[in-house]
């Protein structure tokens, strides 16, 4: 709902009329984009990821794993969110995906000590095949698994690229494993293996997952005003250069809290550059009504708040309260309720001159769930092309990982002498 951000006098805000002239700055960056798509270029090719990702290989590659009860993934960043994202909103058992991507000592012990691991098959992913807290946890698996008399080697599937310690071990030890796409930064892969061997072993319905990102894809067009996609990134561009530096994202849906989490890799990894991007802050309706909406609604003229919804969801009635002062919620639902929510906290910001964006989807089910990550890959991608930034690199990250190898190696590179120089200080 572009709207809410157009408002009265919204500060910041987005005059239509600043809106229909970015619209032809929209269809420039479309062009720009369907020309990388064309070609395959780095990046570009994740909107073509669709068309790459064979839903029967992965069926196939998992099959050996398919009576597992539990995955663990073992993988951290784009490796890893996707999946986690995927499987919160639509496994029947929330607790059957657990994620191993830190390398908190106690944490990875008491995630190990908690599970039944002949019933749960390792989801081992990493595009480069080098990140240390990958390897480390899946060093720890392993052991984990041996010690406990189970062969690891029957339980695993891993995904990485074509070289690297990873692939060197996946080799050695004949694993089964499927290939990250080409062209794709980990943020950007949901929709192939690097995301949906979890969903695929869960037994959700991982065709169904891509046939909702090809609607998104065919969904995109030259103008804002025809791709929903476009809508939600020019805006939140639009909203930047007002002023709105943060992007709080507040979905009104438990099974969508991973979202958020995804939702802030993708956007700070992609548009963090420059000086620009928005900072993306992790809120949940109708929880943090009870807390960051404070803020939200008086704090610094400094943020947006981006609403997300399924249209339809299971309901559970309010039984029929016993007490005259509930007597407000009797006949209503649960369902009910948090709509009402909703509907009140999107209005309060605009009441109070504060932009608010709605992205609504459908239900949560797997082709609105692909819909929504497709879609806002490509809306992502837009704003790195209006903002003119490199979207698809990540050299703070890199340099981070670097570092810490070269530490843990004992090895002397340009960042173990900037940690050097800083203890020195
Ligand atoms: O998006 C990214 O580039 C990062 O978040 C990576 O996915 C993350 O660092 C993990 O890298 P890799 O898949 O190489 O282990």
């Amino acid at each position: 709902d572009i709207g809410a951000a157009l408002a009265s006098a919204a500060d910041p805000g987005v005059e239509r009329a600043t809106l229909d002239d970015l619209d032809e700055q929209v269809a420039v960056a479309h062009e720009r984009i369907e020309q990388g798509r064309n070609k395959g270029e780095f990046g570009y090719a994740s909107l073509n990821l669709l068309e790459a990702t064979d839903a029967e290989t992965i069926h196939d590659a998992v099959a050996p794993v398919a009576d597992a009860e539990s995955v663990i993934t073992v993988g951290i960043g784009g490796s890893a969110l996707g999946a986690k994202t995927i499987t919160e909103a639509l496994a029947e058992d929330p607790g059957s995906h657990v994620v191993l991507d830190n390398v908190d000592p106690e944490h990875v012990r008491r995630t190990l000590d908690g599970l039944s691991l002949a019933d749960t098959a390792i989801n081992v992913v990493s595009r480069s095949g080098t990140t240390a807290e990958t390897l480390a946890n899946f060093l720890v698996v392993r052991e984990a698994y041996e010690d406990r008399g189970v062969d690891w080697t029957e339980r695993i599937v891993v995904t990485t690229g074509e070289s690297g310690p990873l692939r060197a071990l996946a080799d050695q030890h004949d694993l089964p494993t499927l290939p990250v796409p080409e062209g794709v930064p980990g943020r950007f892969s949901a929709l192939s293996a690097v995301g949906l061997v979890p969903p695929a072993i869960l037994g959700i319905d991982i065709e169904g997952l891509l046939a909702g990102g090809q609607q998104a894809a065919d969904d995109l067009a030259p103008s804002l005003y025809d791709s929903p996609a476009y809508a939600y990134g020019a805006m939140a561009y639009a909203l930047e250069e007002a002023g709105a530096t943060v992007n709080a994202v507040m979905p009104y849906a438990e099974r969508l809290e991973s979202f958020g989490e995804w939702f802030a890799q993708l956007w700070a990894e992609s548009l963090g550059k420059d000086g620009r991007g928005q900072t993306p802050a992790r809120a949940l309706g109708a929880t943090d009504q009870h807390s960051q909406l404070q803020l939200y609604r008086a704090g610094h003229r400094d943020k947006v708040v981006t609403f997300v919804r399924p249209r339809e969801r299971a309901d559970v009635s309010i039984p029929d309260p016993d007490h005259e002062d509930l007597s407000y919620l009797a006949g209503t639902d649960l369902g009910g309720l948090i709509d009402a929510e909703y509907e009140a906290t999107v209005a309060s910001l605009p009441a109070a001159d504060r932009p608010a964006l709605e992205v609504e989807i459908d239900r949560l089910d797997a082709e609105s769930v692909g819909e929504l990550l497709y879609a806002m890959e490509a809306a992502c991608v837009l704003v790195g092309e209006l903002a003119d930034v490199e979207t698809f690199t990540q050299p703070a990250v890199e340099w981070g990982k670097n570092a810490t190898r070269a530490l843990i190696r004992g090895e002397a590179t340009d960042e173990t002498a900037v940690i050097d120089e800083r203890e020195r200080l």
